[in-house]
């Protein structure tokens, strides 16, 4: 049987909630995963080196004796100073910014993105080489919100050249474009961006488990990820994004936004690789390339997927999954 063997799978971009669901979720990726970089978007944001640190402890008490490591984030402020940023340092591998009110628990985030207002806290994280991780959307119309955000890349990338700014789950070729511009940014992808285009959300029935922030985009753009992905872009890792959400909250008369891929990711991964003559690459998208834009050692793992058919389960607790009772032509070895 055909197999391939990942060493120290990385999700770079997760979200573990908190409480019942963080006991639900925490293991599907611990079991999966070496590593995953934790997103801060609790209520109330993680904006303290405590609640941090307890967040940390809960992490580590829901995935139990799996070999795992939670890289933590600290939800952006632009009050974060260079004395609070030199203590949190041996505690965060990186800082997520929100614009104010973009997306789930998001309202704590940035109101203002000028250069001018963001300069004493991103002064201060590129002298520590903390990366920043944003969440680029506008608040213009919504398959506008990413591409024009690109300015805005453009300025952080010029005015702080020395900090490491990762552009989180892009979904348009103008940011895809944006990586060969400017050297001190960086991108991750999802798994949904690279199967899905609007029309798969909202083009025939619509599907409240496919929405998320920000929503799927045009073939072009979904091509220009493909491209970045399958061929394993140096400045490009996998960032699931996977954000589950109680089944109530999806179907329901307000959608909350979020997929929820981190059971099935590796599994969907090889096959989206494998369709496209490009397994080989998988190993430097879901780690190498991680290891060397974040420069982490990470934990040693090896997950094995072999070529069989996995019937993806209906749901994990109360969380509906990507591919929900549907087939994928890879597995996880027993
Ligand atoms: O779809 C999304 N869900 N996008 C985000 O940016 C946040 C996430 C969540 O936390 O649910
Ligand atoms: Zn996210």
């Amino acid at each position: 049987m055909k197999k391939i063997t990942i060493k120290n799978p990385l999700d770079m971009h997760l979200h573990l909630r908190d409480e019942q669901m963080l006991k639900v979720v925490a293991p599907l990726s611990s079991q999966n995963f070496s590593g995953a970089i934790i997103m801060p978007n609790l209520v109330p944001p993680v904006t303290s080196i405590k609640e941090l640190k307890n967040y940390k402890n809960r992490i580590k008490k829901a995935i139990g004796d799996d070999n795992f490591k939670p890289y933590m984030t600290l939800f952006f402020k632009d009050s974060y100073d260079y004395k609070f940023l030199k203590k949190a340092k041996k505690h965060i591998t990186a800082i997520k910014l929100y614009p104010a009110g973009i997306t789930t628990n998001s309202e704590g985030g940035v109101d203002n993105l000028d250069v001018e207002s963001l300069k004493m806290t991103l002064d201060a994280m590129s002298e520590l080489k903390i990366p920043l991780l944003v969440h680029g959307e506008s608040d213009g119309f919504v398959m506008d919100r990413e591409s024009e955000f690109a300015v805005v890349y453009e300025t952080l990338a010029v005015s702080f050249p020395k900090l490491k700014i990762v552009m989180e789950h892009i979904t348009t070729k103008t940011s895809a474009d944006l990586l060969d511009k400017f050297p001190n940014l960086y991108a991750t992808i999802t798994l949904h961006h690279l199967y899905l285009i609007l029309d798969d959300v909202a083009g025939g029935m619509l599907k409240p488990h496919l929405f998320c922030k920000p929503i799927a985009k045009r073939y072009e753009d979904r091509d220009a990820l493909l491209n970045l992905a399958l061929n394993a872009h140096p400045k490009v890792m996998f960032g699931s994004d996977s954000a589950p959400h109680p089944v109530d909250k999806k179907e329901s008369c307000g959608c909350a936004a979020g997929v929820f891929t981190a059971p099935i990711a590796l599994q969907a991964l090889a096959q989206l690789f494998e369709q496209n003559k490009k397994l080989k690459n998988l190993q430097k998208f879901v780690s190498d390339n991680a290891i060397h834009i974040y420069e982490i050692k990470p934990r040693k793992k090896e997950i094995t997927l072999v070529k069989k058919d996995y019937k993806v389960p209906s749901s994990y607790g109360d969380v509906v999954p990507m591919f929900a009772g549907e087939s994928l032509s890879w597995s996880l070895e027993e």
